[in-house]
């Protein structure tokens, strides 16, 4: 078999640049090792960038978006039940949406079933080859047989433990990382959410996050160790420990009920660089990760396979390489300042074994400075709503 663009992995980035290059008319062929399924039942990110909105709409997938998406104009800070609104209309005109990373992931799937481009789902043993040489080619199995596809190009779009990453020689790869000694322990519910906007707390006993998918269903978080397991965490013990990090009348406000989906997050800081290697280009989580405090993860890989699509688009149509030429450099400015971000919300928002006293009375002083400061306002509405290229 042979195509144009071989894309690896079919989470968010994988699916939005298959859309898009088949728009462009460019053929892809998109390998997951996990079925349609399991994919959709990951529960992960909720917080749509407004250039993401804009992509969604580009890719035509916007439909559903429109009607459901919850445009939030700014969000609520919590430190030690003292709240304060970050207003992102007022204080820069700009807005993101609530939208479920499950539900951008649903209906670019379903655009690409209708439309009958090529996925195959339950890949086993992806792996790739000659990146370097003149033509690459990606090898699997599927039902006990073994596929090959030659290709000009191969999209990593295979996430944080995927194999395109790791099939790039160890010298020619710089890696970054910073591992948090928390995770977060997430629970999704079919109540009304506690609050019109995001509540992001930091309390003595950790951080924790009211979010939520719709106006009758809500996902919290709390912080937990990162060595704690799902399972010593009952819904009464989550709910009683969520609401005592929020402000009081928040807490009394809470509607909780059974949980249906439950799940720990571990919290990471990393990036790999460069991002491209010959005929190999890596995009969303396989190329860089963020914690999620700065609800980044999902707006970086649509950032990075926007441009990876209009470089693969200029490729073909004007045969001219400078877009691919300058991906990795543009990708990683980007990513460093996505990365500054959301350390710094981490920093901010949660308890750190490690830093005291003194470190705490730090995170009170740099609240204190939100508060009373329209540039540092300014900051997180302008980072949080999405920086421009
Ligand atoms: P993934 O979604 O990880 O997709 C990669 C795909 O590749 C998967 O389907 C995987 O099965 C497949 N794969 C892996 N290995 C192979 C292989 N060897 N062969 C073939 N296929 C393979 N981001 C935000 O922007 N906003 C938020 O509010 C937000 N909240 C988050 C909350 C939590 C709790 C978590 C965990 C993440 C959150 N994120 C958020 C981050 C966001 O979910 C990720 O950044 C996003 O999923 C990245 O998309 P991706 O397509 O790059 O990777
Ligand atoms: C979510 O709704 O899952 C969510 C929202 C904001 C974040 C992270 C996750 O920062």
């Amino acid at each position: 078999m042979r195509t144009q663009v071989a894309i690896i992995g079919a989470g968010p980035a994988g699916l939005m640049l298959g859309r898009l290059l088949e728009r462009a008319g460019i053929e892809a062929v998109i390998i997951e090792r996990r079925s349609a399924d399991y994919v959709l039942g990951r529960i992960r990110a909720g917080v749509l960038e407004q250039s993401t909105v804009e992509l969604l709409a580009r890719a035509g997938v916007d439909e559903r978006l429109k009607t459901e998406g919850l445009v939030h104009d700014g969000v609520e800070i919590s430190f030690d039940g003292d709240m304060h609104r970050i207003d992102f209309s007022g204080l820069i005109g700009r807005h993101v949406t609530v939208y479920g990373q499950t539900e951008v992931t649903r209906d670019l799937m379903e655009a690409r079933t209708s439309s009958g481009a090529s996925s195959i789902y339950e890949a086993e043993d992806v792996s790739i080859h000659d990146f370097d040489g003149a033509r690459a080619r990606v090898r699997y199995r599927k039902d006990g047989v073994t596929h090959e596809i030659a290709c000009d190009f191969i999209a990593g779009c295979d996430g944080f433990h995927g194999v395109t990453r790791a099939s790039v020689p160890k010298k020619a790869l710089q890696l970054f990382e910073r591992v948090y000694h928390f995770g977060w322990l997430g629970v999704l519910v079919d109540k009304p959410p506690v609050a019109e906007e995001l509540i992001y707390a930091h309390h003595e006993r950790g951080f924790a996050l009211c979010s939520m998918r719709s106006p009758s269903r809500s996902r919290y978080y709390v912080q937990v160790d990162a060595d704690e397991k799902v399972a010593a965490w009952s819904d009464e013990r989550f709910w009683d420990e969520l609401r005592r990090r929020l402000n009081p009348e928040v807490a009394e406000r809470l509607e909780t009920g059974p949980s249906i989906e439950k799940s720990i997050a571990p919290l990471r800081s990393f990036v790999a660089e460069p991002v491209r290697f010959g005929r190999l280009f890596l995009a969303g989580d396989a190329a860089h990760i963020v914690p999620p405090t700065g609800a980044k993860g999902l707006n970086m890989a649509m950032h990075d396979v926007r441009l990876l699509a209009d470089a693969l688009i200029q490729h073909y149509g004007d045969k001219s390489d400078a877009g691919i030429d300058s991906y990795s450099a543009k990708v990683l400015a980007r990513t460093w300042k996505t990365e500054r971000f959301s350390w710094w919300m981490t920093s901010l928002l949660h308890v750190f074994p490690t830093t005291g006293a003194f470190g705490r009375r730090i995170q009170r002083a740099e609240f204190d400075y939100l508060k009373s400061s329209r540039a540092a306002a300014t900051c997180l509405a302008e980072n949080y709503t999405g920086l421009p290229d």
